[in-house]
């Protein structure tokens, strides 16, 4: 029988983070079509129609059952490996929850589009991967079409993300013109050749250099220069700084021609670390072959209107999972059966039997757990804490239809655990008008479109004057309330923050009241 150990040797776990329209689907087929988990032909992961702005894309991933799921984790096969896949939202607002994917993940790729390079959404996502110490490759999608110069590229990545951009392969001919890559580790040439969008592997050529010098002409000649001026700068992948989120290994592609894909999921299973004894909340850590344990890192309701599940998304810390295991809630201490365990491998929700260290097993109607839980048997585990971002945006938020008042409740308490918005409540108003706090304002879209469709509660959001938060403790909590422009609101789950009016006013109170406990949530004033 495997152990915990070689089991997890074999995994890499990881997460996709880009800009919406990078291609992040288009590359998520592809791995699927090169893990064979797709048949022969790429099907899409996805229907793309309809989800043209990103509010839409959302919308839609929150509503398809298998269009979630599918989103969420995916597993397949890769040479000796097994991948799992954890897909993040692309848009900036939704960055709590890319944290919380990282959390679960051991390394990300970024996925830039070469015609496009850094943009906003982009920085904020690889801000995010920096707070969690995440280390990320990055694949330069989309150079079968015209787009910026590669050595321009790697200039604007090392200067926006301050990070040290290393290739692995470096493109032949120009973006539109992509022919092939040179792998700077054997200087091997490999060349591409086009499939109908790509719906097959990519035969690919490896060619040596006398008959690339012939056939590639100039491209060549200029692609030869640069990669071995970079091997001489010692702009090589190096797996420690990589690790050490100092270095990113980059890989030109096109994910549509399923160009350089291969040579990037190579790059997974070598640079990517497999899973490791995870540290627990004591400072101490899990080994790998300690009894099961797992971390809630996503939580989600209504995949499945005619039954209203609600999954929560566990990433195997230690152990082995075997399905049906009566596991530990860490937090609320009950006990229960894990009978629905399921997971995606490739393209199909599949029930899960057996699940290692790295994997992902969704837990269908485990309604007790929230995100950052701990589930285990026989010997407990606490993970630390991952830490709330700051919101900064507040609306209050009323239920238009007061007969749907317990609806609207019920709602409420759901979104706040899954994190779709945090719930605050004022003293006096409690429930009637809670505010809802964001850190991007497509949150209130989505908490507004679930509470209505899911709950039948239609809600109005009105503006509040706050802008900004700290954590703070119930001995601070009266003096706070005492002063204008501050008020102390509080979560479910006791957390109290103190919002206020200006970043100005708290920066004052700062230095007045310098006793009062004013905690920093991570990301204030927003990443980048
Ligand atoms: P996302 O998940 O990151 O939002 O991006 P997605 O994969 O949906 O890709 C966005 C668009 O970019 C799609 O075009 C897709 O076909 C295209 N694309 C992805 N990779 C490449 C590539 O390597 N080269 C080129 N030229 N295009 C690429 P669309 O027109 O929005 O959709 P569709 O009509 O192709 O389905």
């Amino acid at each position: 029988m495997t152990t915990p150990w070689e089991e997890a040797a074999r995994r890499r776990t990881f997460a996709i983070i880009s800009h919406p329209d990078a291609g992040k689907t288009t590359l998520t087929e592809k791995f699927l079509l090169y893990g064979g988990a797709l048949g022969k032909e790429a099907g899409t992961v996805k229907a793309r129609e309809g989800r043209r702005s990103a509010t839409s894309d959302w919308m839609e991933l929150e509503q398809q059952r298998g269009i979630s799921i599918t989103s969420t984790a995916l597993q397949f096969p890769y040479r000796d490996c097994v991948l799992n896949l954890l897909d993040t939202p692309g848009h900036r607002d939704f960055s709590e929850d890319t944290y919380r994917v990282l959390a679960a993940a051991d390394a990300a790729i970024m996925v830039i589009d070469a015609a496009k390079g850094i943009e906003p959404q982009t920085l904020k996502l690889f801000e995010v991967c920096r707070e969690r110490e995440i280390p990320f490759l990055t694949f330069i999608n989309k150079f079968d079409r015209p787009g910026q110069g590669p050595l321009e590229l790697l200039d604007q990545i090392e200067e926006t993300l301050v990070v040290e951009p290393t290739p692995v392969t470096w493109p032949v001919g120009i973006p539109g013109d992509f022919r092939g890559v040179i792998h700077q580790g054997t200087g091997e040439y490999t060349r591409f050749e086009r499939t109908s969008r790509g719906s097959t592997i990519a035969p690919e050529e490896v060619i040596d250099i006398e008959r690339a010098a012939r056939e590639e002409g100039e491209s060549w000649d200029t692609a030869l220069e640069e990669a071995q001026l970079l091997t001489e700068l010692g702009r090589v992948a190096d797996r420690k700084t990589f690790l050490a989120c100092e270095s990113t290994p980059v890989f030109f592609g096109s994910a549509l021609t399923n160009f350089g894909v291969r040579f990037l999921l190579d790059g997974v299973v070598d640079l990517v670390p497999s899973p490791a004894p995870r540290p627990l909340a004591d400072g101490s850590r899990r080994s790998l072959d300690d009894p099961f344990a797992g971390l809630v890192f996503k939580v989600q309701a209504g995949m499945d209107k005619a039954h209203r599940d609600r999954i929560a998304f566990v990433r195997v810390c230690s152990g082995r999972f075997e399905r049906g295991m009566i596991v530990t809630s860490g937090r609320s201490g009950r006990q229960f059966s894990t009978k629905y365990a399921q997971t995606m491998f490739g393209q199909d929700r599949e029930t899960v039997e057996l699940a290692w260290p790295g994997d992902v097993i969704g837990l269908v109607n485990a309604n007790d757990l929230r995100v950052g839980d701990a589930v285990y048997v026989d010997r407990p585990a606490e993970f630390p804490p991952l830490p709330a971002f700051a919101p900064e945006y507040f609306m209050r938020a009323r239920v238009k239809d007061t007969s749907k008042f317990k609806q609207f409740r019920n709602g409420i308490a759901q979104l706040d655990e899954e994190g779709t918005v945090q719930v605050l409540r004022e003293r006096d108003l409690g429930d009637q008008a809670p505010i809802f706090a964001a850190v991007g304002p497509m949150q209130f879209e989505v908490a507004s479109h679930r509470l209505a469709n899911e709950f039948g509660a239609e809600i109005e959001l009105t503006a509040t004057p706050y802008t900004i938060a700290r954590r703070t403790d119930t001995a601070s909590t009266d003096v706070l309330r005492a002063m204008q422009g501050v008020e102390v609101l509080e979560r479910a789950d006791g957390t109290r923050l103190a919002v206020f009016e200006s970043r100005y006013w708290m920066d004052r109170v700062l230095r007045d009241y310098p006793e009062l406990t004013l905690e920093r949530l991570i990301a204030e004033g927003g990443l980048a």
